[in-house]
């Protein structure tokens, strides 16, 4: 068990850097142990979108996303720690410092993990290094009905009559379904084997020209559609795997758009395609969560990354998981589905009352980082 040796009794502080990709995020959380686990309490979340920089190119630039990440870096830090009165004496006010080390852009990972070392070695803090997906798993704990201001009340998250956890991460880099049998123990039983949800999002925007980031726009336009016009392929959902392919779902969309020989372009309806590609996505991701958990039998089943900020997903996912007898099923207020350091802050404080942390010199970067434990 990994929380058999936490001894520690006094309230912790973590501050938290998230800089994966085109989110430059800081919060900082306060916990401490209860009978039934832990309470936890989002002093901050500070995000600096760079959307607009990005949004010419259709998709993330990383050149331009590490450069806005050290331009933001330091007017989030300062809001993210107005709560403890800024940086001024930090290591008398915080406890450790996590940081996302990977998955991610490793320019933009490296604005971050590069802070993080800095404070460290400056105040002489300990730093938790934490998996980006990690992040969008326990920012699920905040639970959707938090309110939508940027901070969440105190959120409750206990150590055990959880498990197992079946949790879906659906981002514009990950569809992953991963399975946890402890806090922090961490199993992929299925994922994307080409392109990841918000990824296919992301590209049939583009084939729409909606403009970047997808996701949110095609919500929008696929409200004025018809989700039944176009039938698209539900890839994989038939097949006994666990992972998924959307990029055969692309294709179809594309081909909607102009015909595959001539490259004409074709006449069709965009609030419609956007509606059946929204559903037909949603329908993959909620069918293999029903398929995995039939395997798995898991007490909780969460939803988190990006796409989880898609209102159609949430409702359609929770609707058909919630009818597995025994489930509950967790998702994070939508200011906390897509990047934030708040998800991150959490992670980083079960990490960190578990023994999981490390010196400055220790932590390294990393684009690939599997979540597994091995
Ligand atoms: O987790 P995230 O913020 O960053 C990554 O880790 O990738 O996820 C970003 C992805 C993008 O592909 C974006 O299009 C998608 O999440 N996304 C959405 C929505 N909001 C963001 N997809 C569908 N509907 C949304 N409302
Ligand atoms: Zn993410």
């Amino acid at each position: 068990m990994v929380y058999s040796f936490i001894m520690q009794d006094k309230t912790v502080k973590i501050l938290a850097i998230e800089t994966s990709c085109d989110e430059t995020a800081a919060a900082v959380v306060e916990a401490k142990k209860t009978a039934g686990g832990f309470e936890i309490e989002i002093l901050s979340n500070a995000v600096a979108s760079q959307i607009d920089i990005h949004k010419k190119w259709g998709g993330v630039y990383p050149e331009l996303a590490s450069r806005a990440h050290l331009e933001a870096m330091i007017p989030v830090l300062d809001e993210a720690l107005k709560p403890v009165n800024g940086i001024h004496d930090l290591n008398k006010k915080i406890d450790a410092i996590a940081i996302t080390v990977g998955p991610g852009l490793i320019g933009s990972l490296l604005m971050g993990v590069e802070t993080a070392q800095i404070l460290s070695s400056y105040f002489n803090l300990p730093v938790v290094p934490v998996n980006h997906l990690e992040g969008h798993v326990y920012a699920a704990f905040c639970g959707e009905d938090q309110s939508s201001n940027d901070k969440c009340q105190k959120i409750e998250i206990k150590k055990s009559g959880i498990f197992p956890i079946l949790a879906l991460v659906v981002s514009g880099g990950h569809t992953s379904l991963i399975l946890m049998k402890d806090h922090l123990k961490y199993e992929t039983v299925g994922q994307t084997i080409d392109d990841a949800a918000g990824e296919a999002f992301d590209k049939v925007a583009r084939i729409m020209d909606l403009g970047y980031p997808g996701g949110p726009v095609i919500e929008k336009i696929a409200k004025k559609g018809n989700e039944s016009k176009y039938p698209l392929p539900l890839s994989m959902v038939d097949r006994k795997t666990l992972d998924f392919s959307f990029s055969g779902l692309k294709t179809a969309a594309l081909y909607l758009t102009k015909d595959p020989r001539t490259q004409k372009k074709l006449k069709y309806d965009k609030a419609d395609l956007a509606a059946s590609f929204q559903k037909t996505v949603c329908e993959i991701l909620t069918q293999k969560t029903i398929q995995a958990a039939r395997t798995y039998q898991p007490k909780t089943v969460i939803l988190g990354g990006g796409v989880s900020a898609n209102s159609y997903l949430r409702e359609h996912f929770v609707r058909e998981v919630s009818k597995i007898s025994g489930t509950e099923v967790l998702i994070p207020p939508k200011q906390l589905s897509t990047d934030n350091a708040a998800g991150i802050a959490i992670a980083g404080v079960l990490k960190f009352l578990s023994g999981q942390k490390a010196t400055w010199q220790k932590i390294e970067a990393k684009d690939h980082l599997p979540i597994d434990n091995n």
